[in-house]
């Protein structure tokens, strides 16, 4: 299972960059952050927060696609563990110019935000030209939408976005080819090389093991070898519990490059989603098939978390706060949990037990989540309040989820919250109530003013509880106004204050 000398290998400067963690002495868990700030001529890469927050330390990984090419994916190096890498490209700020004896040619991305007066005191400036260069390179025309969905995860504090902004949507009106497109075969070949070994790396330095699987079976058996591991699919959720709390994780199973646990499945009846999927292969998936799905994951962190975090992970973490899980509860979602021998399918209710506690045996994977497709008539929203729209912890969340009769009877109910209680949870009170009532104004005034009754919501920087229960009875009372047909109807008074 252990690869010779537990090497890491990434493409660096168009060349393979090894890391021997045992040579060095360095921790597995050293993340790409620290690795560049310490490695001779790569400190452009500046660290502002180290939770993910500011992009500062933005970087870009270049990864095949199942196209043949490659795809340029933006992410903040603070959360990623080095051998997180392993079988990518890592482009630095360093990698975007062409630096000969003559001259200096700066990279496209770089000539639009000089002359836009994209930077002042410059500190965050290489991370959102990372985050320029990703999207040119993704992006033929994007809409001032997607330009600003691709900054969202950078702070800038003195400049201002518009400027920023003015310099994508020129430099990516017509995104010509630029070093990285010539250099491309040569890169894959490169990247095809260290695919071709798919030994698990097996990790050892500064009293810690890090174990990284390449298939599921392999990640399996690491598993049920080693039930002590901590496991990771983008460590968006773990890798604070190392930034900000200072714990050095012991044993760590990765499962970021078990390609089998990656997929989207969709037929007549269900859908299926590898543990593995990243949110944002959910949300462009969602785009224009599951529209309640797409608004909660288009709010979900920044695009550099989006890149990184899986929905495994977001079902793992169990917190109640986790943003897919109240749509998960009202779509009466399936978590697939295997073992080298046997697999069961927990409802995702019974899958949460407790405060960031669920069901998973110590010999246990999550590899898909899935639910039956509802009804095309179905009324379904999701929600998610917060101090801010983009990059913040919901104060609270919700999903909604009708079935209405012909006779305009709704025929069953679902709504599920975050933020309110120890779990997401089920208003499964609010929920009987509504059933064989008609949907209309009365009805959801009624059932709202029911809600508070089902949950006891902390108070915390956030919101306090009584804020929190004024949220709740407001989301019900919107998703009536959203799906009703009849917004006129609302008064502004119907909300509570
Ligand atoms: C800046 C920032 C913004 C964020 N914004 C949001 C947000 O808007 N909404 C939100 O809900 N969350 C948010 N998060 C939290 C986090 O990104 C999500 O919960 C994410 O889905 C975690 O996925 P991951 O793969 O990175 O998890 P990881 O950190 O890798 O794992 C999280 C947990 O799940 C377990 N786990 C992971 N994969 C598996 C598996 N296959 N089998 C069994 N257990 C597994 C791990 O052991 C761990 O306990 C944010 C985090 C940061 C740092
Ligand atoms: S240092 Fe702030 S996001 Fe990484
Ligand atoms: S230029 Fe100063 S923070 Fe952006």
């Amino acid at each position: 299972m252990r690869n010779s000398g537990g090497i890491v290998r990434f493409v660096l400067d168009n060349k393979i960059h090894e890391v021997d963690f045992e040579k060095l002495h360095l921790s597995p868990t050293t993340t790409v952050l620290t690795y560049l700030r310490g490695l001779e001529g790569y400190k452009g890469v500046k660290e502002g927060c180290s939770e993910g927050d500011c992009g500062a330390c933005t970087v870009v990984l270049a990864e095949l696609n199942n196209r043949g090419g490659l795809e340029y994916k933006s992410v903040d190096s603070c959360l990623v563990f080095l051998p997180m890498i392993h079988g990518k490209q890592l482009i630095t700020i360093e990698n975007l110019a062409v630096t000969t004896p003559e001259q200096t040619q700066l990279h496209p991305v770089q000539t639009a935000m000089i002359s836009h007066h994209g930077s002042q005191c410059g500190y965050c400036t290489p991370g959102i030209v990372m985050s320029l260069f990703a999207l040119y390179k993704n992006h033929q025309q994007p809409s001032r939408e997607t330009v600003t969905d691709a900054v969202t995860g950078n702070l800038c504090r003195c400049t201002g976005y518009r400027s920023i902004i003015d310099a994508a949507l020129d430099v990516c009106h017509h995104p010509a080819d630029d070093h990285f497109s010539a250099e491309q075969e040569h890169v894959l070949a490169l990247l095809g090389d260290i695919a071709s070994e798919k030994t698990t790396l097996d990790l050892q330095g500064h009293g810690q093991r890090y174990l990284k699987p390449f298939t599921l079976e392999e990640a399996l058996l690491v598993r049920s070898r080693h039930p002590d591991a901590t496991i990771i699919g983008g460590s968006t959720d773990t890798a604070l519990l190392q930034t900000k709390k200072n714990i050095m994780l012991a044993k760590i199973l990765d499962l970021s490059a078990v390609d089998a646990m990656k997929f989207i499945v969709e037929d007549h009846r269900r859908v299926s989603f590898g543990a593995g999927t990243s949110l944002q292969e959910l949300l462009e998936y969602a785009e224009n098939r599951l529209p309640y799905l797409r608004d909660i994951v288009a709010v979900f962190g920044s695009l550099q978390i989006r890149n990184m975090a899986t929905l495994g992970g977001n079902v793992g973490t169990a917190s109640p706060i986790g943003d897919l899980l109240p749509l998960l509860l009202v779509l009466e979602a399936k978590v697939r949990l295997m073992k080298t021998d046997f697999q069961r399918d927990v409802p995702l209710h019974e899958f949460i037990t407790g405060y960031r506690k669920t069901a998973l045996a110590p010999d246990e994977l999550i590899t898909l989540v899935w639910f039956d497709k509802p009804g095309d008539k179905e009324l379904i929203k999701t929600y998610k309040i917060s101090k801010r729209k983009d990059l913040d912890i919901s104060s609270v969340s919700a999903a909604m989820r009708l079935t209405i009769s012909t006779d305009g009877i709704i025929s069953s109910a679902r709504l599920a919250f975050g933020g309110v209680a120890a779990t997401p949870k089920r208003a499964t009170r609010t929920e009987n109530y509504l059933v064989g009532k008609r949907w209309n104004r009365v009805t959801a005034m009624a059932a709202a003013v029911l809600l508070p009754e089902e949950f006891t919501p902390i108070s915390d920087a956030r919101a306090d509880d009584a804020a929190r229960n004024i949220m709740m009875k407001n989301l019900l009372i919107k998703f009536w106004t959203e799906t009703d047909g009849n917004p006129q109807t609302l008064n502004v008074t119907d909300y509570e204050k």
